[in-house]
């Protein structure tokens, strides 16, 4: 099998990793990919080319690629998946029509509201004069969420009129976040503990994948601004089997059908960002595409030939398939640059990658490193992803910390406090 990937961070390393694996694979290349990716067997990466949709079309017929596999959300927010599969190239991700599951929040939020999926309560505004009458009638504490893409930044927690005024005045009349500020969305606010449920669905079936979580705040107790995740763990006890059924039927399958009534195929990815509530779970987001980090304790866990069912998933035969994981849970600690998720410097020098790549049942993923004069250096806010698999969990975070101590480049920050809940709740 020929695959394309498209993508390059550390969900996309893990990936290539992953699918290259499998006997089935012969090669797996990369757009734009990475050097810390070019560094696995069978996958090479073509960082001159980028997601657009001519290029990639050439590509897949000239190398007479089987599978196109897209990693992040915004290249199928744009359509990409409707190019792919009209050049009859098969594709794992959904159509522009499902993709807008993350591309729109209004639409996401519709579309829960119609098929009863449980979500908090909400209202749409296209004018920020609306908008702040209707805040100032309540008291503040709510959520002000701009409808567009806005790199993760566009979603404010608040708990006064001031903060949700201010929120509305950010996104949609200084318009920080462009376009998708047209319009916000403003919902009460849940209490509970987060949890990501991350599935595979082909149009008619859904498969969960084993449950993970991630920690979004920069600093160790959740402190600190959100980023794109410091770090992640799978399993996560909070979703045991009985949640995740109960999230496949009562979220996730009506919304394949409501997508469904609207003529809408959805084959990729399915995430939904839960908040597990005293009445059970809540919707707080979808995404059209894999977490990350989540992805990579997840990838690192599965048994089964992740190409082969990707596969399965992009021809509509997921309902005989089943997925097997390692028992052994997993843990990833992200290694970022000092000041992310505000402005860091790029180019430091990273030492000890081999050393902690040979510690037992460790796997390093990169995330944004450059490899320069034989050296890999620091390329981004998220650099690297310390991953370990454990015979129970403190074992898999001891180990990946382990692995963390052999890792320097200068103001390299990470969380100390890595499934730390998830040992709260088991001991
Ligand atoms: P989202 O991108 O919509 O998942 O929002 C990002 C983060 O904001 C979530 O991970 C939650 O921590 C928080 N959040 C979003 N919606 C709500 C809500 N209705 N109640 C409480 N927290 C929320
Ligand atoms: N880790 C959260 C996300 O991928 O959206």
């Amino acid at each position: 099998m020929r695959i394309l990937l498209v993508g390059q961070g550390g969900r996309e390393h893990a990936l290539a990793w992953s699918l290259a694996k499998s006997p089935e694979v012969e090669q797996v290349w990369c757009v734009a990919g990475s050097d810390g990716m070019a560094t696995e067997n069978n996958v090479r990466c073509l960082p001159e080319l980028n997601a657009s949709p001519g290029p990639l079309v050439e590509l897949a017929r000239r190398e007479g690629i089987d599978l196109v596999v897209v990693g992040p959300e915004q290249p199928l927010v744009e359509g990409l998946a409707d190019s792919l599969q009209q050049a009859g190239i098969r594709t794992l991700g959904p159509v522009q029509a499902g993709a807008r599951l993350e591309g729109s929040k209004v639409f996401a939020k519709r579309l829960m509201k119609r098929m009863g999926v449980p979500t908090a309560d909400f209202e749409v505004f296209a004018e920020p004069a609306a908008a702040i009458e209707y805040l100032q009638a309540g008291d503040g504490r709510c959520v002000v969420k701009a409808d567009g893409l806005a790199a993760g930044k566009g979603v404010f927690p608040c708990s006064s009129k001031a903060e949700a005024i201010e929120a509305v005045e950010r996104i949609m009349v200084r318009r920080q976040f462009g376009s998708a500020g047209d319009r916000v969305v403003i919902e009460s606010f849940l209490e509970g503990e987060e949890a990501s449920c991350i599935a595979l669905v082909d149009g008619r079936t859904v498969l969960p994948m084993a449950s993970s979580q991630d920690h979004k705040r920069v600093f160790d107790q959740d402190r600190g601004p959100n980023t794109g995740g410091m770090g992640a763990y799978s399993p996560a006890p909070v979703l045991d089997d009985e949640l995740q059924q109960q999230v496949r039927r009562q979220i996730m399958e009506p919304l394949m059908a409501g997508l469904a009534q609207e003529g809408v195929e959805y084959r990729g990815v399915l995430y939904a960002g839960l908040m597990i509530t005293s009445s059970g779970p809540q919707v707080l987001e979808f995404n059209v595409r894999m977490g990350d980090p989540e992805t990579q304790p997840l990838l690192m866990r599965l048994r089964s030939d992740l190409a082969q069912v990707l596969w399965a998933c992009a021809e509509g035969r997921l309902s005989g398939v089943e997925l097997q994981w390692d028992e052994r849970p997993c843990v990833c600690v992200v290694m970022a640059s000092g000041g992310y998720p505000g402005s860091y410097q790029k180019g430091k020098v990273i030492e000890g990658l081999p050393e902690a790549g040979r510690l037992e049942q460790v796997k390093v993923f990169h995330a944004g490193t450059r490899w320069q004069d034989g050296r890999f250096v620091t390329n981004g806010g998220r650099v690297l992803n310390v991953c370990a698999l454990g015979a129970d969990i403190r074992q898999a975070r001891d180990q990946a910390y382990r692995a963390v101590e052999q890792i320097h480049f200068e103001n390299a920050h990470w969380r100390r406090d890595i499934a730390a809940r998830a040992l709260e709740r088991l001991s």
